[in-house]
């Protein structure tokens, strides 16, 4: 079959990487892509919100299985579009309808649901610009940090974590009054703030059933030690090594299952990835977010570690069986590193010649920010190269990736020396 997978970055790499290597697939087009995909696949210029022209291009080139990357598309309600019109409804969409995306594109929405499935979760309430006095009077009643949160996407920004109680009522103003992440903060999610370690599970579910992915622990801040900017994502591991039994139980019956009956009960259609972000408190997880996706760089560390045929496990997804497949995972660890822009996340530049690449050998290359100009491949974004590498353990493996990365070469590039220091 004709598979089209959208997005641009390092996820949409892993996921062509993935698919390529499937006796099932065919041909391979990725929109818009990138440098790394431009190798193994057949690129095209379309954006992926431009849905008329996802629809020319599926309709050309016989396409029948999307695989959707980024949340936009789907908040947007690409699979909605496609199971509407006669002529793309029987084309597999990796993504859930438009409903299903609000738990990644409404905080909001998000909470109601896990409440109403009551799946454990940091309380909370929402406030607009209506009752902002009554949200500082909330945030009276709590204990810092203070949690705020855009109820829109905004981007990966939405979420602020205050130490002082004042700058945490001025923010709120800042949020609902002065419109800080536009739309997406004129409503707000204030939580109590959950003390503990992070960890995401991904489930890949086709509205029924369900397969659970290995895990993964992403360095989401610029600076080592985690400290500075939030980025997109510096770096993930994978399996996260304090995910033992006992916690994978816990996360599987009180928050996998009831999330996807949840979906069931409430007939949302949903087919393709929750990421669900998680704070262990104690010995008891919480979940923080869905994401309605799968992460980025998680994806890097994740999928290489999937031994069934990717490919396979979204047509199970297409027609509801993924009850009838068993998962094989390959049992070592794997640890990415995301190489990045000088000046990233905030002004970089972009176009710098990138060297080294065909010298890495025993480390997986994804690219990410990247583009080819003139047969040459060049930076084209913040993060521009994830290296993954897969050993008997997370150090080994991250010893790997490190001893690659120093084999790749651009103008002002960055990455965190220090993955995995606080494991
Ligand atoms: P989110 O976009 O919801 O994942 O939030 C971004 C980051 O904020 C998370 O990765 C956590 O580090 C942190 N965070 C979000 N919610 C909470 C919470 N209730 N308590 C503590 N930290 C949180
Ligand atoms: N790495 C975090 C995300 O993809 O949202």
């Amino acid at each position: 079959m004709n598979i089209l997978v959208l997005g641009s970055g390092g996820r949409e790499h892993t996921f062509a990487y993935k698919i390529a290597q499937s006796e099932l697939c065919d041909q391979l087009f990725v929109a818009p892509g990138n440098a790394g995909t431009d190798a193994i696949a057949t690129n095209v210029a379309v954006a992926v919100t431009d849905f008329p022209a996802i629809k020319s291009l599926v309709l050309k080139e016989e396409i029948t299985m999307v695989v959707v990357g980024p949340e936009d598309p789907l908040v947007q309600g690409i699979s909605d579009f496609f199971a509407q019109d006669d002529a793309l409804k029987d084309v597999v969409v990796i993504g859930p309808s438009k409903e299903g995306a609000q738990l990644e594109g409404s905080k909001e929405y998000a909470k109601q649901f896990l409440i109403r499935h009551d799946i454990p979760t940091a309380a909370y309430q929402s406030f607009t610009q209506a009752n902002v006095e009554e949200g500082k009077k909330f945030l009276e009643t709590l204990n810092a940090p203070y949690v705020l949160k855009a109820d829109g996407l905004a981007a990966g920004k939405g979420v602020l974590i205050l130490q002082d109680i004042e700058e945490a009522k001025k923010e709120l103003e800042n949020m609902l009054t002065n419109k800080k992440f536009g739309v997406a903060s004129e409503k707000v999610v204030i939580e109590e703030f959950l003390d503990g370690i992070e960890l995401s599970v991904f489930v890949l579910t086709d509205g029924k059933n369900y397969v659970t992915l290995p895990t993964a622990k992403d360095y989401k801040r610029i600076g080592e030690g985690d400290t500075g900017l939030n980025t997109g994502g510096m770096g993930a591991i994978s399996p996260v090594p304090f995910a033992d039994l006992a916690l994978m139980d816990k996360i599987e019956s009180n928050i996998v299952k009831p999330t996807v009956n949840g979906l069931a009960k409430e007939n949302i259609d949903y087919k393709g990835f929750i990421f669900i972000g998680l704070i262990k408190v104690g010995d008891d997880p919480k979940v923080i977010e869905y994401n309605v996706r799968m992460g980025d760089p998680e994806t890097e560390a994740v999928l290489p570690r999937v031994k069934t045929d990717l490919v396979k496990l979204f047509r199970h997804v297409g027609n509801q069986s993924l009850n009838t497949v068993d998962l094989e995972i390959d049992e070592r660890s794997a640890a990415t590193v995301m190489t990045v822009s000088g000046g990233y996340p905030e002004a970089y530049e972009k176009g710098k010649g990138i060297s080294g690449i065909q010298e890495i050998s025993d480390s997986i290359v994804f690219h990410a920010g990247t583009k080819i100009d003139n047969g040459h491949v060049v930076t084209n974004g913040g993060r521009v190269i994830a290296i993954t590498s897969l050993d008997k353990d997370f150090r080994q493996a991250l010893k790997k990736s490190y001893q690659n990365i120093e084999k790749l070469h651009f103008d002002k590039m960055y990455y965190r020396k220090d993955l995995g220091f606080d494991l």
